[in-house]
Parts: structure tokens; sequence; C-alpha cells
């Protein structure tokens, strides 16, 4: 009795320990492309037959004051499995700061200061030196995309780079011509205005009607 229950006890640890290396072999798989570097959700289009080429890539960059940008930042993040990056102002904005009719807010001191200058945490971001296609956001101020994203357009090199500007705002359309002068490398597509309260359609419909190779 006692040598069956051995044996039994043998074929049970034998049996895990089987289940276990296949399970890591699973985890290994899903965080490690073929290219032996640590996967991060992107659409690198790996799967070329071994070669570590990357052809396309997209990112999306975003500043969102109060959400609405960043929801629809986030739908195309999550459309096209992109990595996807929040544009901080180092002093961010309150409720306060961004009313606009208060003529002695933060928003329309900056809005009537020609040489305005939002500071950001940051404005390098790791998956833009491969990133093809640039989704930028922002939330629509005075018929402009917000002036927040100025530094990361002014200070990144868009050299073979295309820039697909989209906002959010109550009801008006945008201009991009500001923003343009300060990356003339880059290729600018038309703006995308989006309703505050944009659904998933509206915008997963314009990125396929946009036809990226991504
Ligand atoms: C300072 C300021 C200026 C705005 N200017 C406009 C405008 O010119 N046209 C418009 O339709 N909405 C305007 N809005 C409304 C915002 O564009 C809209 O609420 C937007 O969805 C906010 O995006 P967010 O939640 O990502 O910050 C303005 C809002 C603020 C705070």
């Amino acid at each position: 009795m006692k040598k069956i229950l051995i044996f039994i006890f043998a074929l049970f640890s034998a049996f895990s320990l089987v289940a276990c290396t296949d399970n890591n072999a699973d985890n290994n798989n899903n965080n490690t492309s073929e290219d032996g570097t640590s996967g991060d959700n992107n659409n690198d289009n790996n799967d070329n037959n071994g070669s570590t080429e990357v052809t396309t890539k997209a990112i999306v960059v975003y500043f969102s004051a109060t959400g609405n940008t960043e929801s629809v930042a986030n739908i195309i993040a999550n459309y096209i499995s992109s990595e996807i990056y929040e544009l901080e102002p180092v002093i961010p904005y309150t409720s306060a700061d961004l009313n606009y009719g208060n003529s002695s807010s933060r928003v329309v001191q900056e809005h009537n200061d020609p040489n305005r200058h939002v500071e950001l945490v940051t404005t390098d971001f790791a998956g833009f030196a491969d990133a093809t296609y640039i989704f930028l956001g922002a939330p629509v101020w005075w018929q402009e995309l917000s002036w927040v994203i100025d530094d990361f357009v002014r200070l990144n090199d868009f050299t073979n780079k295309t820039i697909i500007p989209f906002g959010t705002s109550a009801s008006s359309s945008f201009r991009t011509d500001n923003l343009e002068d300060l990356a003339l490398e880059a290729t600018w597509l038309a703006p995308q205005r989006f309703r505050s309260r944009a659904s998933e359609s509206d915008v997963t419909n314009w990125i396929d009607s946009l036809n990226l190779d991504l």
C-alpha cells in the first residue's frame, strides 16, 4: 500500500512540473516578441518570417483637461493597439483655471499672451522614434487645439512622420495652421473634430476612413 501511495505521489509531482513549465513558456511568449524585445502591446507587425524590421507604427499622444479628449485617445489606442502617451502640464489646470468666462482666469490670460508657454512634464516618449503616425489630440480652445500641446510639436523632430490631429469641442471646428508652423517637416493629415462625448463608432469609423497602413 505504501509503495502504491509513493508511486501516485511521484506521478502527481511529475505532472505538476510539466504543467508549470508550460505556463512559463506561455507567459514568455506573451511578453516577448520575435526579436527578443519585451512585448508592449503595440502593432509591431512582427509576423514577418523572422525579419525584425518594423514597417509602420502609430502612437497616440494627447492632452485633456476634463477627460473628453482622453476618452477619444483611449478609443484610438485600443482600436489600433498602440502605445498612448498623455501630455501633462507641470502645473495642472484647475476648474478655476479653465473658466474662460472669467477674464482673469489662467486660460484667458494665456490666450491673450502671444508668448504663452506651458511647460510639460515631458515631451519625450519611448515609442516616438519608431512611430510613423502620431495621432495628436487636444481639446479645442478658441477654435484651436489647446496650446498645451505646442511644446510636444515644437521640441520633437517629425521628419518622415505623419501627424493626425484630432480635437474634441462643444460645437466648433478648429484650425491647425498655427500648430503646423511648429513642425514644418511633418506631413499633416486633415484635422478631425469630435463632439465632447464622442462614441466609439464615431472614432473607429474615422480611423477606418483614413486607410492607414498600420
Ligand atoms: C478654455 C476653453 C476654451 C474652449 N473653446 C471652445 C471653442 O472654441 N469651441 C468649442 O466648441 N468648445 C470650446 N470649449 C469646450 C471644449 O472644447 C470641450 O469641452 C472639450 O471636449 C474639452 O475637452 P477635454 O475634456 O479633453 O479637456 C472650450 C473649453 C475651454 C475650457
